[in-house]
């Protein structure tokens, strides 16, 4: 009898050991994917490949979604309006709908990121 509790005892022990040598590991959220990734995955459709507002979910779409290379407008373009625009979608600063909200699909650190990778479409001649 003694030695049964006795196994319990260290079976727990030894459970409550690994609970505590993989916590680092499992952290509660994941980690951010990289802007690149979320990009192909969610915007490329309709932003196309190289921002220009071309891809092929973009056909139908009416107004379509902004050329990303064209720098004059994206330098007006403040990063909070990118983000609100990502994270709330068009409709909450009066852009087009088909602009969904992302905010419940992205963290805040992958929104940030995006609008980074946004803005790397534009290159200064
Ligand atoms: C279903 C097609 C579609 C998808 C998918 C999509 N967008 Fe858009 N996006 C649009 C359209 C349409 C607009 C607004 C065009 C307008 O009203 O002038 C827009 C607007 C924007 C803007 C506003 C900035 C500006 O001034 O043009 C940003 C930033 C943006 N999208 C980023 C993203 C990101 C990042 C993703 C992926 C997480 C994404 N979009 C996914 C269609 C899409």
């Amino acid at each position: 009898m003694r030695s049964v509790a006795m196994m319990i005892g260290s079976l727990v022990f030894a459970g409550s050991l690994m609970v505590i040598w993989t916590a680092p590991v499992r952290a509660d959220e994941p980690a951010p994917a990289p802007a690149k990734e979320n990009y192909e995955r969610f915007c490329q459709k309709c932003h196309g490949e190289q921002g220009k507002g071309d891809g092929p979910g973009a056909a139908m779409l009416n107004p379509k979604p902004r050329d990303y290379t064209d720098c004059t407008v994206m330098q007006n373009k403040k990063d909070e309006e990118l983000i609100k625009v990502i994270t709330d979608g068009g409709e909450s600063i009066g852009m087009s709908a088909d602009m969904q909200p992302w905010g419940g699909t992205l963290s805040a650190e992958e929104i940030k990121q995006l609008v980074k990778y946004v803005r790397g479409f534009c290159k200064q001649p």
